[in-house]
């Protein structure tokens, strides 16, 4: 466990622990499973009296749970310290903490950076919070964190849903899988989140169970390399991702469920099999790929070919023919050509996708691909992303587009902008407003699309599907 280190920066000890109402806001930079952990923190420290806050303003605790995947998303995180200590100047006692995977990244270093740091935890230590917390309050300058545990933090963290009682959200992420070994050479994931490891299925089963209890209808499995997920079934022996699934699908009140994110070579028969025989698993799926080409894949240690990403999707299109595709790009690794990237383009045009992600590739300080000669100039780098989300739009809207005329059950999840609307989650993630009562939230309802709109989809609820659900 690491020791606090850096110049006191001294908080009001009592506001830590007297028992009374705390306020805490949590900000996410990060992916899901990043969302998911800020979740988590809450969790850990609702028995203590912390209520999140939705703004910083006159919060007893600041958690900023950061991401170091790009440079951009690492940078965004100093500057957000600059205006908090304003804040906690003004307000005297703001215990300040930096999550996440910058803070296991860079560690002390935040503390020596920005002394007005409380609090440096990496992902794998967040269930130790109130321990923490109580260091602090016994005097600690500040606090570091960012040792991997060789307690499981899922055990450790309280039982989600609780009692039971209350209300879930309609939709909501479950951790079944963290970590990667992959290695892939662009990325700080395999350092900031450690060595694979997957959640027991009896485990996950619990938690599935409790949300759909509290009114959840659909769960996201989440894992940085979801579908190499290998967790002990009630068999003792190791599961894959479609045994799963299938488990989880006999949960009665689970609806939908998805998954994220999967890797190309965990692709399994059994997988592609289950998205043709579980009815409850979206017809969407994230497929990243990253490059078209196939020297720019070997140099990423993709260790797949284009090639065997198209099979992958041709197989999974004769199981499921409505499976829509997303995926995530990167332009600009080093050595990537104008051929190369007219690959990537090649690729794109012949899948087809839904909706994608596509990025600038951001060296990585102790990523092998940032000490990689041939490293692409920014102007390329910014030609080249411009171009391909010129055509990835295309297809989106194109895909947003087809949907007009069609009927699709719509996950309903909060309050719309406009009075009188509500808005929720098409099988393919499209956000999808109607006009019907709030009595809808957190129930599936048909809706015939009646336009695309570029960042949403409009429709109305089918009669029948009024009468079935309301
Ligand atoms: N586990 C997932 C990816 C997790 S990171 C997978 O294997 O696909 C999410 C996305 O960020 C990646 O898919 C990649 O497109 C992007 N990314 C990761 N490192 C990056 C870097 N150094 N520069 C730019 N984009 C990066
Ligand atoms: Fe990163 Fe590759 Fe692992 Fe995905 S598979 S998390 S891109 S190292
Ligand atoms: Fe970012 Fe960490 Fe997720 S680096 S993408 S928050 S695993």
């Amino acid at each position: 466990m690491g020791k606090g280190q850096g110049p006191l920066e001294r908080v009001n000890r009592s506001a830590v622990t007297a028992k009374m109402v705390k306020k805490l806001f949590i900000k996410s930079y990060g992916c899901q499973m990043n969302v998911y952990d800020s979740g988590r923190m809450a969790d850990v420290l609702a028995p203590l009296g912390y209520e999140s806050v939705p703004a910083p303003e006159g919060a007893d605790m600041v958690i900023l749970n950061t991401c170091h995947i790009r440079e951009k998303a690492a940078e965004k995180v100093y500057s957000e310290l600059g205006r908090l200590r304003r804040l906690k100047d003004a307000k005297g006692d703001m215990v300040i903490a930096v999550a996440g995977c910058v803070a296991q990244a860079e560690g002390e270093e935040i503390l020596t950076r920005a002394p007005t740091v409380d609090m440096v935890f990496g992902p794998q230590s967040y269930h130790r919070l109130p321990d923490m917390l109580k260091r602090l309050e016994g005097g600690a300058a500040n606090v570091l964190d960012t040792d991997f545990p060789v307690e499981d933090k899922f055990d450790a963290l309280p039982k989600v849903g609780g009692t039971g009682k209350g209300k879930g959200a309609p939709a909501a992420f479950l951790t079944v899988q963290e970590g990667c070994d992959k290695f892939c050479t662009f990325c700080v994931v395999p350092y900031t989140r450690g060595a694979e490891f997957s959640r027991p299925v009896a485990k996950i089963f619990a938690e599935a169970q409790a949300l759909a209890a509290i009114g959840t209808r659909e769960i996201t499995l989440l894992g940085q390399n979801v579908n190499a997920y290998h967790g002990e079934g009630a068999d003792g022996r190791p599961w894959g991702l479609a045994q799963l699934i299938v488990e989880l699908a006999a949960i009665e009140g689970l609806d939908r469920i998805r998954y994220m994110t999967s890797h190309p070579r965990d692709m399994d028969d059994a997988l592609i099999r289950a998205h043709g025989d579980v009815e409850k698993l979206m017809p969407y799926l994230h497929l990243p790929v990253q490059s078209g080409s196939d020297r720019v894949l070997n140099a990423m240690n993709r260790q797949h070919t284009a090639d065997e990403y198209r099979a992958i999707i041709v197989r999974m299109r004769a199981v499921r023919p409505d499976l829509a595709l997303s995926s995530d790009f990167i332009v600009g690794f080093p050595g990537e050509t104008d051929e190369d990237f007219e690959d990537t383009l090649q690729l794109v045009r012949d899948i087809g996708y839904g909706q994608c992600f596509s990025f600038k590739y951001s060296p990585r300080p102790g990523t092998p691909g940032a000490d990689m000669k041939d490293q692409v100039p920014e102007a390329v780098k910014t030609e080249r992303l411009a171009q391909l989300q010129a055509l990835l739009n295309q297809q989106a809207k194109a895909f947003d587009a087809s949907m007009v005329g069609r009927e699709l059950d719509v996950l309903f999840e909060k309050p719309g902008r406009h009075e009188g609307q509500i808005i929720g989650r098409s099988p393919y993630l499209q956000a999808t407003h109607v006009v019907a009562p709030t009595s809808m939230i957190g129930k599936i309802g048909r809706v015939r699309i009646i336009k695309a709109k570029p960042n949403s989809l409009e429709g109305e609820l089918v009669h029948s599907s009024v009468r079935e659900v309301a």
